[in-house]
């Protein structure tokens, strides 16, 4: 018989027909008549409750059905006369596909702790949390290249391999075919690359912006969505060495615009949330973090604040003036941390802000100079939560003025030519910004980790899986 998915079971209006379901064995238990056994496929958060008969399936048959094991039921679909669900299936026909020894198989007790399931990476999906945040996930990719395709944006693919640091923070994880064993330096201490694989020192990209820019100047509005590798010695709930990342390119905006289209794209990635993932959010809202979907129905129905770095200084010195303490100090060119961008965020405004013009010391080389000369046009995202989820800015297009950034940075021109060439021929005004998927992923589950919202977290001394 063919396979019923158990969400579509679950939602069937016809009833006491003949089903077939397969699935994870969440639990069995019964008297002596019946055996109760709750089943999930991964298609819902919910589980569809098979009912053994007792007269018609011994104890011996039922036996391997134990948690963890994972089985085929086929059964009458039937209306349910427990509360809890509307339906359930009266099994007549068991396989077993694979068991789970009782005595082994790690998932057995509820709490486990988010430390402890990820050294079970490779079986915590099939947890209810778990199950629930890798739903979303999927939710919130299909949420960004829908509405970058209903706004007219086309889905660019920019090298993972590249040989330019677009950040310039020198956080690249070099990639190589050399024999590390066997590493031959010139007299002055140099490798030479020329024999490596791709004839120059490579790496994996920090993000696909600069490409981007290369496809917006000629596409007019792309947008990129893919992994992006960082080798900061970050151990923080916020960092991975491994994450993915939306980098939107839009010729011919400027600030204003870009802060709009951060603002719009960010609310209905959240909206799509709450349309397409209730269950999930409110298994989530109930056992993970009960303010969640209240948080995100604020988002969305509020504006946000734009605020200049500046400005956002002036608070943050106000509020120590008033006693406030931070761990780090905040004066006019200081890099904000998240304990400032979250105490603006949260506890100032009580909403989300766009904070723009920052100096132009703590940004990277690309970014338009404003008038003072001191300041440049990014136009961070903070959110309650997170801190920093959008890191954008309208980009220098002037040839001169960005040549001379690159000089005063001393970034090697030779490797920044094609970059330059776009401000050469037909330079046109254009923005962009990037969203970490990991941060919007967790503002929209409720999760403190951001180790918990990618199925396989990249970080510090961690790769296993
Ligand atoms: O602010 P960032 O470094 O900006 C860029 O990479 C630009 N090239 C984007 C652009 O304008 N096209 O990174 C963008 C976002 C951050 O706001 C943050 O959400 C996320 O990427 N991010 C990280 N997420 C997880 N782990 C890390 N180590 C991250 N570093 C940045
Ligand atoms: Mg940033």
């Amino acid at each position: 018989m063919k396979r019923t998915v158990i969400i579509d079971a679950l939602r069937s209006e016809i009833v006491d027909v003949p089903v077939h379901v397969c699935g994870w064995v969440r639990s069995r238990r019964g008297n002596k008549n019946v055996s109760f056994i709750a089943l999930n496929d991964g298609s819902t958060i919910k589980n569809i409750q098979i009912v053994a008969d007792l007269t018609k399936f011994s104890e011996d048959e039922l036996k391997p059905v134990t948690t963890g094991a994972c089985i085929g039921a086929t059964g009458m679909l039937v209306k349910s006369q427990g509360a809890g669900q509307a339906v359930e299936i009266q099994l007549t026909e068991l396989e077993v596909f694979g068991t789970a020894d009782p005595e082994q198989y790690p998932l057995q007790k509820k709490g486990l702790s988010m430390e402890y399931l990820r050294t079970i990476a490779h079986l915590r999906p099939r947890t209810n949390t778990f199950g629930a945040v890798f739903r979303i996930r999927h939710n919130m990719a299909m949420a960004i290249h829908t509405y970058f395709h209903e706004h007219g944006y086309f889905y660019f693919h920019t090298p993972l391999i590249t040989a330019s640091d677009c950040e310039g923070a020198g956080q690249m994880f070099q990639v190589t075919t050399k024999n590390l064993y066997n590493l031959k330096k010139d007299e002055n201490g140099q490798i030479d690359y020329s024999d490596d694989f791709f004839g120059k020192q490579a790496a994996l990209t920090v993000s696909g912006q600069l490409e981007g820019e290369l496809g917006a100047m000629a596409l007019g509005k792309i947008y990129t969505f893919g992994p992006t590798f960082r080798a900061e010695n970050s151990n923080t709930p916020r960092h991975l060495a491994e994450f993915w990342m939306i980098e939107p390119e839009v010729a011919f905006i400027d600030k204003d615009d870009l802060m709009d289209i951060e603002e719009d794209f960010i609310k209905f990635c959240v909206r799509w949330a709450l349309d397409h993932c209730m269950d999930d959010l409110e298994f989530l809202n109930q056992y993970v973090d009960k303010g969640l979907i209240e948080r995100l129905r604020s988002v969305i129905d509020t504006e946000f604040v734009r605020l200049p770095y500046t400005e956002g200084i002036n608070i943050l010195q106000e509020a120590v003036k008033n006693g406030k303490k931070f761990e780090f100090p905040c004066n006019w060119g200081d890099d904000l941390g998240s304990e400032h961008e979250r105490y603006l965020v949260e506890q100032h405004f009580g909403k989300p802000v766009i904070m723009t013009d920052y100096p132009k010391d703590i940004k990277a080389f690309y970014m338009k100079i404003n008038e003072d000369g001191k300041t440049v046009q990014g136009t961070d995202v903070l959110f309650p939560q997170i801190g920093e989820i959008i890191g954008g800015s309208v980009r220098e297009a002037d040839m001169q003025k960005l040549q001379s950034e690159i000089d005063r940075r001393h970034i090697p021109m030779k490797d920044m030519w094609w970059y330059l060439d776009t401000r050469r021929f037909g330079a046109a005004p254009h923005a962009g910004f990037g969203l970490g998927f990991e941060r919007l992923m967790l503002f929209v589950t409720g999760m403190q980790n951001i180790r918990d919202v990618i199925p396989f977290p990249r970080t510090p001394k961690n790769a296993e899986f």
